[in-house]
C-alpha cells in the first residue's frame, strides 16, 4: 500500500524533521490540504508552505485544493513545487479547461469526489486523471471518523478502472488508520492519505503499519 501523509497534522514547528522521518519510512508522496474558508469551513495553507515542503523532500507533492476557484490558483501551487493537483468535481469550474491548464504547466491532475458524489458522475473524466481521490469524510477537518459508506464506491471505481485498462490510482482521504485502511485496501485502494493517525504516534511505525495493509 502506498502512503501519503497529510502534513496538516504534523508539528509545523518541526516540519523538516517530521518529513525526514516520513521519507525514511518510505512514503509515496506528501499530501497538502489547501482550504479557503469558502469551499470548506476552514483555512489552511498556501503556496509558501508547499515551497517549504519542496525544500525538505524530493518525493511527490500532491496538493489537495479545497477551494472555490482552483482555476485561479493552480499556477502558484505548481510554481511552488506541487507535482499533482487534486481538484474537486464539486468545485463547479470547467474541469476540462483546468486539466489542460495544469498540463501546460507540466503538472499532473487528480480528481476528487466527496462522500455523497456517486462514481458515475465522474466516470467520463477518469481517463484524464492520474489519481481518483475518494473522500471518506466531509472535507474540512482532520480527525473525523471514516465513513464506511464509501467502501462500495471504491470497489466500483476499481472495477471500472480495471475493466477499461486505465492506470488511474485510487486514493482514500479521511479517517484512515490501520483498521479503516485495511477496509480500503480490501476494496481496492492504491494510496492511503492519513493525517491524525500518522502524526499522533510514532510516525515511522504508523506509516509502516499502513504500508503492509
Ligand atoms: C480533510 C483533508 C484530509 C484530512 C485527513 O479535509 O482533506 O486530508 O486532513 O485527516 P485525517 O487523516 O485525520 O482524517
Ligand atoms: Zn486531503
Amino acid at each position: 500500500m502506498l502512503v501519503s501523509p497529510s502534513i496538516i497534522s504534523s508539528k509545523l514547528e518541526n516540519l523538516g524533521n517530521q518529513i525526514t522521518e516520513c521519507d525514511r519510512a518510505g512514503v509515496f508522496s506528501y499530501h497538502l490540504d489547501v482550504m479557503d474558508g469558502h469551499f470548506v469551513p476552514n483555512l489552511t495553507m498556501g503556496p509558501d508552505l508547499v515551497r517549504a515542503v519542496r525544500r525538505c523532500t524530493k518525493k511527490t507533492i500532491e496538493t489537495h485544493l479545497m477551494i472555490e476557484r482552483p482555476d485561479k490558483f493552480y499556477k502558484p501551487f505548481i510554481e511552488a513545487g506541487s507535482d499533482i493537483l487534486l481538484v474537486h468535481h464539486e468545485c463547479l469550474v470547467d474541469l476540462r479547461k483546468l486539466i489542460s491548464g495544469i498540463r501546460d504547466e507540466n503538472a499532473k491532475f487528480g480528481l476528487v469526489i466527496n462522500p455523497e458524489t456517486p462514481f458515475e458522475k465522474v466516470r467520463d473524466l477518469i481517463d484524464e486523471a492520474e489519481i481518483l481521490l475518494i473522500m471518506s469524510i466531509h472535507p474540512g477537518f482532520s480527525g473525523q471518523k471514516f465513513m464506511d459508506s464509501v467502501l462500495p464506491k471504491i470497489a466500483e471505481a476499481k472495477k471500472y478502472i480495471k475493466d477499461q485498462g486505465l492506470s488511474t490510482k485510487i486514493e482514500i482521504d479521511g479517517g484512515v488508520n490501520d483498521e479503516t485502511g485495511k477496509k480500503c485496501a480490501d476494496a481496492g485502494a492504491d494510496i492511503l492519505v492519513s493525517a491524525s493517525y500518522i502524526f499522533s504516534g510514532k510516525i515511522g511505525e504508523r506509516i509502516n503499519k499502513l504500508q503492509v495493509l
